[in-house]
């Protein structure tokens, strides 16, 4: 396995694998690599003939009093797990190689920003964008891989994709969970052994949603009401937002036809979770 600090390293490495016709496919990551990350470089290694993985923690997707400055970092484990489940390349630049002196330029993606994460977080997604469109700038990929728990940030660069006629297949993979249901994250991490019992509550929620949509439940304000109880029985979480969305436009919907998707963020003490199901 390669690693590349600089892009002019990776993009002479990506132009060789190119020029043998092999195809390139990209994960991106901001490291402290989980079973999540690592199921979605094995799903690239099966589809694609080279893999590329990033590891960068994006300072311009955390909005003020976020956590950049404690984000979780072990690159030397994060290497060695790269290189067990199928990376060729891994990509780690500093800021100062993505960003120069002088950084001017972002993609903002309209409207699919606005609700669930994008209304508490302003300025994420114009940042998770930006860093995405530079990094398959840089790669090139064939294909991506993103997973479905940050379901808003697949469609975002779903859509910044499309919209820029950027020649990616973007390629969004099942959420894994850890045995007891808890979606697995980075953020996990800072839970303390009592939050992270607390933590269960966010996915006892969507299985309730799940309960009740399947019983035929077709109004997304008793949902969401079962929902919200659930949740706000564990005393410390706090709700950050429960929807019901279209798969799709992530608008809430009036009326459950067909299939919707339930999400949530909770605050378990000072970590924010994010989790959804399709119901
Ligand atoms: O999901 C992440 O880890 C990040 O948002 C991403 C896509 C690597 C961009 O920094």
């Amino acid at each position: 396995m390669y690693k590349y600090k600089t892009i002019k390293s990776l993009r002479n490495k990506i132009k060789d694998v190119k020029s043998k016709g092999k195809t390139v496919g990209f994960v991106p990551t901001m490291g402290a690599l989980h079973e999540g990350h690592l199921s979605l470089i094995r799903r690239a290694k099966k589809e694609t003939d080279f893999v590329v993985v990033s590891i960068f923690v994006n300072p311009i997707q955390f909005c003020p009093g976020e956590d950049l400055k404690k984000y979780p970092v072990n690159l030397n484990k994060d290497l060695k797990l790269c290189g067990l489940n199928g990376a060729d390349v891994v990509f780690c630049p500093d800021a100062k190689v993505m960003f120069g002196n002088n950084f001017f330029t972002y993609v903002d993606v309209r409207n699919i920003t606005e609700g669930l994460c994008g209304a508490s977080r302003p300025g994420h997604f114009r940042g998770v964008a930006t860093i995405v469109a530079k990094l398959f700038n840089i790669t090139a990929p064939d294909k991506a891989y993103f997973g479905r728990k940050d379901a808003q940030q697949a469609a975002v660069i779903r859509k910044m994709s499309e919209d820029l006629n950027i020649p990616v297949k973007i390629n969004v993979m099942p959420i894994v969970r850890e045995k007891d249901g808890l979606a697995m994250s980075s953020r996990n991490v800072y839970l303390s052994p009592e939050e992270r019992k607390k933590a269960l509550c966010l996915y006892g929620a969507l299985k309730t949603a799940k309960e009740f949509r399947a019983k035929g439940e077709a109004d997304p304000k008793n949902i969401i009401a079962a929902m919200r109880k659930i949740i706000l029985r564990e005393k410390g979480a706090e709700i950050e937002y429960v929807s019901i969305v279209d798969k799709e436009t992530l608008k809430s919907v009036k009326r459950i036809s067909g299939k919707v998707m339930a999400a949530a963020a909770v605050r378990i003490g000072a970590v924010r979770l994010i989790d959804n199901v399709i119901i």
